[in-house]
């Protein structure tokens, strides 16, 4: 038996003092991950997931960003250290696209994505709406300026600096020594239709196994580069603290861009996060 403990954030370059967000989230999950039932990780990290995609000051769900074309795409993913995962990408018209990824991995798939994985939420009884919100459009009609002064181009270059990313996500290790990550996202300020971040692929947004979990945020495109989380498992599968295996990451991500983790092993947590931006919380 282990002491159970549960991490959330709510993105990187989430300003900290929205901490009390990620903290609401994991008070409340902590009370499923120690009710005593099967897959008390699995439910909390979802039900901490789905109170952060209610809040609309996070990017996820509700508070999700726009496309450059104005359409809202999301991407969400949770999995278990008993190899379960549920993933989806591009996902359209649903509020909580967690619930939909829970739904994935109970399904013969891993990942679903675009119309396919819209119409697989529809059918499955997940309500048809849009997320959009007033935050929503500033950002959009930021980007859009950015855009048409000439500071970045459309499609040929790479978008340095774009701040404004955000993520929500939890990890949890329960009384049983088993583990869990949920991790949703609107993706970052500035995206193409179509674009898929880090936060959907196993090993780079998220990881989960039998040494513990992790859960990663900020610039995805250079953690699918890096696969952050699977190297900062890897690290806590020979023995390294968790703290120290964040912290290390997050000093070899490449400037400017951004990274935020947190991870917990079976018997330590940790959290770090470039100049320390992100909101976060923990219970245990
Ligand atoms: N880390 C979220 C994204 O880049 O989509």
């Amino acid at each position: 038996m282990t002491d159970p403990v549960i991490l959330a954030h709510g993105g990187a370059g989430a300003p900290n003092e929205d901490s009390d967000g990620p903290q609401h989230a994991a008070d409340v999950a902590f009370r499923t991950l120690i009710d005593g039932q099967i897959d008390s990780a699995l439910r909390a990290v979802v039900e901490a997931a789905v109170i952060l995609e209610n809040d609309e000051r996070f990017n996820a769900g509700t508070g999700a960003n726009c496309r450059l074309d104005g359409s809202i795409e999301m991407d969400a993913i949770v999995a278990t250290s008993d190899g379960r995962i549920g993933s989806i990408a591009g996902i359209q018209r649903v509020r909580n696209p967690i619930r939909v990824a829970r739904l994935v991995m109970d399904s013969p798939h891993v990942l679903l994505c675009g119309d396919g994985a819209t119409q697989f939420a529809h059918h499955r009884g997940v309500p048809d709406d849009i997320p959009m919100t007033d935050r929503a459009a500033k950002r959009l009609a930021t980007a859009l300026e950015r855009l048409k002064s000439g500071d970045v181009r459309p499609t040929e270059q790479k978008w340095r600096g774009r701040d404004m990313h955000g993520t929500i996500g939890a990890v949890a290790r329960a009384h049983d020594g088993t583990f869990a990550v949920s991790c949703s996202t609107g993706g970052t300020s500035m995206m193409l239709p179509g674009r898929v971040g880090d936060s959907p692929i196993f090993g780079a947004g998220t990881m989960c196994g039998e040494h513990g979990a992790i859960c990663a945020t900020g610039d995805g495109e250079e953690i699918i580069r890096r696969l952050c989380s699977m190297r900062v498992y890897l690290r806590m599968a020979e023995g390294m603290h968790p703290q120290e295996a964040c912290e290390i990451e997050v000093a070899a991500f490449p400037k400017p861009y951004t990274l935020g983790l947190i991870a917990v092993s079976h018997d330590a947590h940790g959290m770090a996060a470039t100049d320390d931006k992100m909101a976060r919380g923990m219970r245990d």
